[in-house]
């Protein structure tokens, strides 16, 4: 079973290396990443993208886009520094793991003394820790999981929230190579995901390059698989989970928790301990980015409405905490009534 690596090191070490998710499965494309635009670029267009990768990104690249500027003088550099952290925080609003990730840098930079070299190298270790952290809570929330997944489990999933979204093997995702690595048969269903098609491109691809049974539906087709009977259980990622349990993902997502409700099927959420935001109490508090016209009036380049309707394109929305079955975590799978306190999480702070 093939797992791919969506974010690394350059080999030379001074570029974050990341998957163009823009283009697949059409083309298998690898950029590096050297400044503070070019990470930005890559954030905001979704060439990286899931709300682990893009905390691990936004690490990476503060690294590699002040990396430049370390001849400059110690004041000027760590000037640079915050320059680049606030530019890169603001890519995208809605998963906490970036704004996480920029603050952790920043909080590691404050504390350490020296050099511009010896601070550069400071930043370097803890983003690479970052992306190692992410890796082992991915395997984690993969073991957790997939107590949760019987031989024969069909497992309806919505966006990506695999390998292509994490620094490891995914977190809704995980379960799934886990149960597969131990000899179950676990077959996926995969919303595709309108308007990005996050599933039908990314999903189903990364499934069948691991060897793993994929089925991609239109999002509209879940309820009648589900009144046919055809799905076990709902394995879907988060954005940023509030202390009250309440989750934020892919637009669409409420939409199949309430489906699932209605047909009885459990739906569970699978996040690392850095997705859960302490400091936000309640679903009603997380900023929902609102994206683009373009998305939905011509995705891929293909004219899917008429020129000048008006279109409204939230990329996330917000499920209540009474819809989700469980949270399955890096820490065990917990169940409502949720309440995230400072024990949990990284938050934003
Ligand atoms: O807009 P995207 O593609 O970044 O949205 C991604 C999702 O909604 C994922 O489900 C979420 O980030 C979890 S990824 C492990």
């Amino acid at each position: 079973m093939t797992v791919i690596e969506a974010v690394r090191w350059s080999p030379s070490g001074d570029a974050v290396r990341i998957i163009d998710q823009r283009l697949l499965p059409g083309a298998y494309v690898e950029r590096d990443l050297r400044t503070v635009d070019e990470v930005c670029d890559a954030i905001r267009t979704l060439a990286v993208r899931g709300a682990p990768a893009i905390g691990i990104c936004g690490a990476m690249g503060l690294v590699a886009a002040v990396r430049g500027h370390a001849v400059s003088t110690p004041h000027d550099f760590r000037q640079e520094l915050r320059r680049a952290a606030a530019r890169i925080r603001e890519a995208r609003p809605t998963a906490v793991n970036l704004a996480w990730g920029i603050d952790r840098m920043l909080r590691c930079a404050e504390s350490a003394n020296g050099s511009n070299a010896e601070l550069l190298e400071k930043l370097t270790g803890e983003a690479t820790a970052i992306l190692d952290e992410d890796r082992a809570m991915c395997e984690a929330i993969g073991e957790v999981g997939a107590t949760l997944l019987a031989d024969g489990a069909r497992v309806l999933t919505h966006c990506n929230a695999g390998a292509l979204a994490t620094g490891g093997i995914g977190t809704a995702l995980a379960p799934v190579y886990i149960a597969t690595r131990r000899g179950r048969r676990v077959v996926v269903y995969a919303d595709e995901t309108r308007p990005l098609m996050q599933g039908s491109r990314l999903t189903a691809w990364e499934l069948q390059r691991a060897g793993i049974p994929v089925t991609v539906i239109a999002d509209n087709m879940a309820a009648s698989l589900m009144a046919l009977g055809a799905i076990d259980i709902v394995l879907v990622g988060a954005d940023r989970i509030a202390a009250n349990g309440d989750v934020a993902n892919k637009i669409g997502t409420y939409g199949v928790a309430v489906l699932a409700q209605y047909h009885g099927i459990p739906f569970y959420v699978a996040a690392p301990s850095s997705t859960i935001d302490v400091a936000t109490p309640t679903g009603r508090d997380i900023v929902i980015e609102q994206r683009g016209r373009e998305e939905v009036l011509h995705p891929f380049g293909t004219e899917t409405a008429p020129f000048g309707v008006a279109v409204c394109n939230p990329a996330f929305d917000v499920t209540p905490a009474a819809l989700v079955t469980g949270i399955v975590t890096d820490r065990g799978v917990v169940r409502g009534p949720y309440d995230f306190g400072a024990g949990w999480g990284g938050g934003s702070g």
